[in-house]
């Protein structure tokens, strides 16, 4: 039989790891995702064992190949959740459970290491400033909280690069999701060595760095035997789950942007050069394009808030969806479209988990704002949905600030699908809202890094040209853009009034912080 050329993805994401096969024009054979549950052994805490992940990668990618009859896989590219602190001693152990993204307990560490690097030399030499979701700040806490833990360290990873290692014994990453360390001089794509040795970290703890497509490492005998694999298949660097994606969307020419809405929320705009905001408001990182970077807005509890909505509030909607067999969401967000645009009044502010563009501000809090007695169930729903699209449209109102050109906005993720999110995208934004032909978005993203690294396409642009199809076009309805335009400015004037108060809200619940399994 003739085999097929193809190409496998791996999404080591926050909720499940998903495994892709795309044959070498860019069509997708099969797919498989694996859940997993992440902990929160303190409020605002988000932590996840990462064997975790290496179970649910080999049993998706199994699943996957099971799917399609006869393929030659030629390269495996990986993405993940990005900025999570995976540490390993000198039996490459990994040391305790890894602190993920969307981990909030730094707030000390940034603080200290602001101050010591001074802000705009941070910015000067990592394009970024320190949040409470990258990574070094992460460590630090480590060091100063877990001094046993921190004692036995010599190898730091990303998530991804924690599959990469199981897969390849190799200890590797990529410039994009190196970006988001805040340890990485992102205007030369390598480690800051001012950086490290000023926050006292050896440079020997990282792995090294590659550009994207390049190949990292190849396939260990006994794990491709597992997988069902040829051993010695390519494994190239991949990309963050935000930069991978945003190839899987062809966002990889100067004024094309991306909003993704996954668990958080993000609005990427690819940049031929450096692009700062001097406020750090927008991350700059390299992008998973060679020589290029990208600029990303991100709104913390984006999908994060629906699936709050939907778990605390609407458990006999979901079980009735689910008996159905429809999407809850589909059920949730048909409640929702029959409300009008801007709810009446009622304002949603999304900050479940803090927030980062533009705030900076890891103790913001979620707020609904407006309800009146006239308010009902669907009325709060709609909010939330609309809520999550002005934070998205306040990071692209940072990029246009920064000069950043918009002409129209390719949405993914699972916010992508619903009809009704993808009109309030158009209407929020003012422009043209396109969906994409392959849905799977960062780990379609890295195979086709990985097709790149094996010279089946010659460049990521050209690969993307290949490969990346629009589906569907949405445009603004201008009656709804006027509401809209008026809903965002109050909108917009809710988070400077309530600033002050955070702290105190903060200071309230984190004594009482219960453990859970819930959070990003
Ligand atoms: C990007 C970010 C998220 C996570 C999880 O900076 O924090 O995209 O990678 O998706």
């Amino acid at each position: 039989m003739v085999q097929q050329e193809a190409l496998l993805g791996i999404d080591t994401g926050t909720s499940g790891t998903k495994a892709i096969v795309v044959a070498d024009n860019g069509v997708v054979l099969a797919t498989a995702s694996v859940d997993y549950p992440l902990s929160t052994p303190r409020l605002g805490w988000a932590e996840q064992d990462p064997a975790l992940w290496v179970d649910a990668a080999k049993v998706a990618v199994r699943r996957a190949l099971s799917q399609v009859a006869s393929v030659r896989i030629r390269a495996i590219g990986l993405t993940g959740q990005m900025h999570g602190l995976v540490l390993l001693d000198g039996q490459d152990r990994v040391l305790r459970p890894a602190i993920l993204w969307c981990d909030g307990r730094t707030t000390a560490q940034c603080r200290e290491i602001t101050e010591l690097i001074g802000m705009e030399r941070l910015i000067q030499l990592t394009c970024n400033p320190a949040l409470e979701g990258f990574t070094a700040p992460k460590l630090l806490w480590v060091r100063e909280h877990e001094p046993e833990v921190f004692g036995q360290v010599e190898h730091v990873l990303l998530p991804k690069d924690y599959v990469r290692f199981v897969l390849t014994g190799e200890r590797a990453t990529d410039v994009s999701d190196a970006s988001g360390t805040l340890l990485l001089d992102v205007r030369a794509r390598r480690w800051s060595t001012t950086m490290l040795s000023e926050l006292g970290i050896p440079e020997c703890w990282l792995a090294r760095v590659h550009e994207s497509p390049e190949i990292t490492g190849r396939l260990r005998a006994d794990v491709a035997a597992e997988l069902g694999l040829e051993p010695g298949v390519p494994v190239v660097g991949g990309g963050g789950d935000q930069a991978a994606g945003a190839v899987g969307a062809g966002i990889v020419e100067p004024g094309m942007v991306s909003a993704t809405i996954g668990s958080s929320g993000v609005v990427f705009a690819h940049s031929a050069a450096i692009t700062l905001d001097p406020r750090g408001r927008v991350h700059t990182f390299c992008h998973a394009v060679p020589g290029a970077w990208h600029v990303m807005g991100v709104t913390q509890g984006a999908g994060i808030s629906l699936r709050w909505w939907r778990d605390h509030f609407a458990a006999a909607e979901t079980a009735t969806a689910v008996r159905l067999g429809v999407d809850p969401y589909t059920f949730l967000t048909g409640e929702a479209a029959r409300i009008p645009a801007g709810c009446e009044g009622l304002i949603w502010l999304p900050y479940l988990m803090g927030e980062r563009t533009p705030h900076l501000d890891a103790l913001a809090r979620g707020v609904l704002f407006g309800v009146t007695v006239r308010h009902t169930r669907a009325h709060v729903l709609r909010a939330v949905l609309e809520g999550v699209v002005f934070s998205l449209n306040d990071s692209l109102e940072v990029l246009r600030e920064m000069g950043v050109p918009v002409r129209s906005v390719r949405v993914s993720g699972g916010g992508a699908r619903s009809t009704l999110w993808r009109q309030i995208q158009a209407d929020v934004y003012g422009l043209p809202v396109d969906t994409m032909q392959a849905e799977e978005g960062p780990a379609y993203g890295a195979a086709l890094l990985g097709a790149v690294g094996v010279g089946l396409q010659p460049s990521v642009p050209e690969g993307c040209r290949a490969w990346v199809k629009t589906e569907s076009r949405v445009e603004p309805e201008a009656r709804h853009r006027r509401i809209y335009q008026a809903a965002f400015t109050l909108y917009r004037s809710l988070y400077p009034a309530l600033k002050s108060l955070y702290p105190q809200a903060a200071a309230l619940s984190l004594d009482e912080a219960p453990a859970g399994t819930e959070g990003c």
